[in-house]
């Protein structure tokens, strides 16, 4: 364990583990003293996928599972429990799956609108509901973390579908806040800015040119961070909020 302890004996559910943020994420909290990590992600061509996030976090000491998952799936969900549960059962649920849709709002038709919000918010309700569901059946506390994007508070032309499926993410998490609080479940959103990935460098050309007050993108480990931060003890009070990580960007006009 190379970090504080902020993760310590937990078992965290990472979707897009294999990728970006996802892996990040999954390093940073084998490094926070996890002890193991369910990699839930889809295996794409051309990635090098989620082998190398296991290896991430075997080296950093925790326990490493991949489990071939879509997240807007239902049925994919039990096998990412069971897998959780082998360890103990799911202490902390990150959300953090998800495509862009970097096309004219004219071009998107029915079907490609489906398919943005049935993994950006589909995929993060089912995720939500399956962590819920298993901690409330242990009677144990935990954390959900679920991730949006500053695109999720304000929009862009060739944003629509992602935008406003990344709104519902925020929304949900407000209720879901509300819903699982009574159990000792607490429930986040965190809103990235621009974020070098694979998603901003090949899906998104580079992203838009913006005005970014710390004047550079984030790097992965920094959401992840945030992240680590609101699963952690630190957090014990933090319950449906919505933290921005953007370097700036959504403060500045
Ligand atoms: N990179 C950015 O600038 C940025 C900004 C704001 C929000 N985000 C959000 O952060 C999250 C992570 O994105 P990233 O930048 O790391 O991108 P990424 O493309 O590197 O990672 C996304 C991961 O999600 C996985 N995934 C996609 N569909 C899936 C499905 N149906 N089931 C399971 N896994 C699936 C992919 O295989 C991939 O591993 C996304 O939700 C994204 O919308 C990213």
């Amino acid at each position: 364990m190379t970090g504080r302890g902020l993760l310590t004996g937990q078992v965290v559910v990472v979707t897009g583990g294999s990728s970006g943020i996802g892996r990040a994420l999954c390093r940073r909290a084998a490094e926070e003293g996890a002890a193991a990590v369910v990699i839930a992600d889809r295996v794409e061509v051309g990635r090098e996928g989620a082998t190398v996030t296991a290896e991430l976090v075997a080296a950093a000491g925790a326990e490493a599972v991949f489990i071939e998952t879509d997240v807007s799936e239902p049925a994919s969900w039990t096998a990412v429990v069971a897998a959780a549960d082998r360890f103990g059962g799911v202490d902390t649920m990150c959300n953090v799956a998800g495509v862009s849709d970097n096309v004219d709002f004219l071009e998107i038709d029915l079907e490609r609108l489906r398919r943005v919000m049935s993994v950006n918010f589909e995929g993060t309700f089912l995720g939500s509901q399956a962590a819920a569901r298993s901690m409330m059946a242990r009677g144990a506390s935990g954390s959900i973390v679920n991730i949006s994007s500053v695109g999720g508070m304000r929009g862009f032309a060739r944003a629509s579908s992602y935008s406003a499926s990344k709104g519902a993410v925020g929304a949900f998490t407000y209720a879901l806040a509300d819903a699982v609080a009574p159990y000792g479940i607490r429930a986040n959103v965190v809103h990235p800015g621009q974020v070098d990935t694979e998603m901003l460098r090949v899906d998104m050309r580079g992203g838009s040119p913006i005005r970014i007050p710390l004047g550079r993108k984030g790097e992965a480990a920094e959401i992840a961070d945030a992240v680590i931060w609101l699963a952690s003890d630190l957090a014990t009070y933090v319950n449906g909020a919505s933290i921005v990580v953007d370097g700036g960007y959504s403060a500045v006009i």
